[in-house]
């Protein structure tokens, strides 16, 4: 009964400090990049076009900031062959978020080596972010980081 009871309290104590982390560590993160003017944002794209789970507390409190001055480049890692409707869609979620903060957006470009380009990701014509397919095009991975560093 005792070995319960203590159990339970470890197993609290736990809990308490994951939800501690959980709402203070984007805090913290968004308190540190404010610092810069440059903003590199990444996520891998999952279930139907979603942000990695890991973005969303952190992205609901960073599109309430003011990131006027700010460029932000967007990437992330999908797969085209598998989800060609919602190629890297984690960075046009990235992206609505993040419209009104008053950021400016740099690093898109013109997907003239893909064979998927109908999903959100493409936007008048061009890549809002860097869109990396290791899963089925690794071999395109390093020139399309150049490609995108290039323009900003
Ligand atoms: C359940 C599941 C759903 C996925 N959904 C998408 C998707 O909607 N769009 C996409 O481009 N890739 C999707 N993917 C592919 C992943 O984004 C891809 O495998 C990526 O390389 C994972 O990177 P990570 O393991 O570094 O997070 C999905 C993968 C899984 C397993």
């Amino acid at each position: 009964m005792h070995q319960k009871s203590s159990d339970l309290r470890k197993h609290l104590i736990i809990r308490i400090y994951i939800d501690f982390l959980r709402f203070y560590f984007p805090f913290f993160c968004i308190h540190w990049l404010m610092d810069y003017d440059l903003l590199l944002l990444g996520s891998s794209t999952w279930g139907a076009g979603d942000l990695q789970d890991d973005w969303y507390s952190f992205v609901d409190q960073l599109k309430n900031k003011d990131l006027t001055g700010k460029r932000v480049a967007l990437f992330g890692c999908g797969d085209s062959a598998s989800y060609p409707d919602t190629f890297c869609d984690a960075l046009s979620v990235l992206y609505d978020d993040l419209a009104g903060t008053g950021c400016a957006f740099v690093g898109a470009y013109v997907p003239e080596d893909y064979d998927v380009t109908d999903s959100a990701v493409c936007r008048d014509g061009k890549f809002i972010g860097l869109a990396i397919d290791d899963v089925n095009e690794s071999d395109k991975t390093e020139d399309r980081i150049d490609t995108w560093i290039a323009n900003f």
